[in-house]
C-alpha cells in the first residue's frame, strides 16, 4: 500500500499530512496567521513568503511525526486550487521537487475535496451518496457527493455573496475581535445570549431559494446594530450573529439531504469547527433521523492531512497521475478531486 504525502499551501497554512489506505500517519501544520493579524486578513505576498520559509521544515516535521523517511513515500498530492496564486505556486513547486526526484507520482487536487476527504480520517469511506456542506473562508456550498473521486459532485447551491467564514472574519472585525474572527466570535459567543438579538435569517423566506446561501445582507444587520446601539453587549452581538448563521447553514443543509433523500450530511471546512454550528447540526440531524458526520476540529481548517486524504482515495480508485507540468488554478469550482 502507498504512502501518499498530502502538501496544502493555498492560503495562510502549510500543511503536510502523510496517509496510507485512510489512516492518518503523521502531519505537520505551520501557520503565518500571526503575520496577517495587524492587516485585519490574509496578505498574500506575506504568507507566500511564509510558505517558502516553511514548506521543507514542515516535510520533515509530518515525516518525523509519521516516524518515515521521503523514501516510504509513494506519491504526492498538492493543493493546486482554489487558493491565493503565489501561495499555491509554493506547495506546487515543493510537490513537483519531490515528486522528480523521487521518481513518484503527482496528484494535483482541488482544495474543497481535500476538506471532504478530511471527514475519512475520522469515520471512513463516504456512504455511496451524501450531502456535503462545505464552510470556509472563501466557500460556502452545498453538494452533492458521490464518490469524491469519480464522478462530478453535484452544486446544489453556492453562496451569492460571502461565504461564511468571510462573513465571521468581518463581523469580528466590526465588533473589535481579532483575526481571523471565527474562532474569536465562537469564543466571545459563549458568554452571551444566543437569542438576545433576533439577526435576518437570509433568503429564508417562502418566495426564495431553498438552499441558496448569502451573508453579506446579515453583516451588514450586525452593523447597523453596532452602530445603533451605544451600550453594546458584545457576547450577546456575538452569539446572536453566530445563532444566525449556524441557524441557516444548518437547516438548508437540512433541507438539502431531505430533498436528495439523502442519510449523511458531512460538515466540513474552517466554519465546521464553530462549536454552535457542530451542535445545532447534531441536533438536527438527530431529530431528523440523519446522520452527521464532522471531523475533529484540526481537521476542518486547512491542513495537510485533507489533501493527503484525497491523494489516497485518487491512488486508491487507480486514477491517472497529472502530468509534471500541472499548474495552479485559483478560482476553479469543485467538480472533480483530481486537477490537471
Ligand atoms: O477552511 P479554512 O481553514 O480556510 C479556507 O479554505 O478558507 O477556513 C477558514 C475560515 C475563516 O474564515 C475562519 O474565521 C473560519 O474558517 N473559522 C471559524 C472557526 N474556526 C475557523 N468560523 C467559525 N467558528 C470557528 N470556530
Ligand atoms: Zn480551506
Amino acid at each position: 500500500m502507498t504512502v501518499v504525502m498530502g502538501i496544502e499551501t493555498s492560503c495562510d497554512e502549510t500543511g503536510v499530512g502523510l496517509v496510507r489506505d485512510g489512516v492518518l500517519l503523521g502531519q505537520a501544520l505551520a501557520s503565518s496567521m500571526e503575520e496577517h493579524v495587524r492587516f485585519g486578513g490574509v496578505v498574500p505576498e506575506i504568507a507566500a513568503r511564509a510558505h517558502v520559509h516553511a514548506i521543507v521544515p514542515t516535510i520533515r516535521a509530518a515525516l518525523d511525526d509519521a516516524h518515515l523517511e521521503l523514501s516510504d513515500v509513494g506519491a504526492i498530492a498538492v493543493t493546486t486550487g482554489p487558493g491565493l496564486a503565489t501561495a499555491l505556486h509554493v506547495g506546487v513547486a515543493a510537490a513537483k521537487a519531490l515528486a522528480i526526484a523521487a521518481g513518484i507520482p503527482l496528484y494535483g487536487v482541488h482544495h474543497l475535496a481535500g476538506h471532504a476527504a478530511a471527514d475519512t480520517l475520522d469515520h471512513g469511506p463516504l456512504p455511496e451518496r451524501s450531502i456535503g456542506l462545505i464552510v470556509s473562508g472563501g466557500h460556502t456550498s452545498l453538494l452533492h457527493v458521490r464518490d469524491l473521486t469519480r464522478t462530478p459532485i453535484e452544486h446544489l447551491s453556492d453562496t451569492l455573496d460571502d461565504a461564511a467564514g468571510e462573513a465571521f472574519d468581518k463581523v469580528a472585525r466590526i465588533l473589535g475581535l481579532p483575526y481571523p474572527g471565527g474562532p474569536a466570535i465562537d469564543r466571545i459567543a459563549k458568554e452571551g445570549d444566543r437569542t438576545a438579538i433576533r439577526f435576518p435569517r437570509p433568503l429564508s423566506g417562502s418566495g426564495d431559494p431553498a438552499l441558496g446561501f448569502s451573508f453579506s445582507g446579515l453583516k451588514t444587520a450586525v452593523a447597523r446594530y453596532v452602530e445603533k446601539t451605544p451600550d453594546l453587549d458584545v457576547a450577546d452581538t456575538a452569539a446572536s450573529f453566530q445563532e444566525a448563521v449556524a441557524d441557516v447553514l444548518t437547516s438548508k443543509a437540512l433541507r438539502a439531504c431531505r430533498d436528495q433523500r439523502v442519510e449523511t450530511l458531512v460538515v466540513v471546512g474552517g466554519v465546521a469547527a464553530n462549536s454552535r454550528v457542530r451542535g445545532l447540526a447534531q441536533e438536527r440531524c438527530d431529530a431528523a433521523g440523519i446522520e452527521l458526520r464532522v471531523p475533529r476540529m484540526s481537521l476542518c481548517t486547512d491542513n495537510g492531512a485533507m489533501i493527503a486524504a484525497i491523494g489516497d482515495l485518487l491512488v486508491r480508485d487507480g486514477a491517472k497521475a497529472s502530468s509534471l507540468d500541472v499548474t495552479i488554478h485559483p478560482t476553479i469550482e469543485l467538480q472533480t478531486a483530481q486537477l490537471f
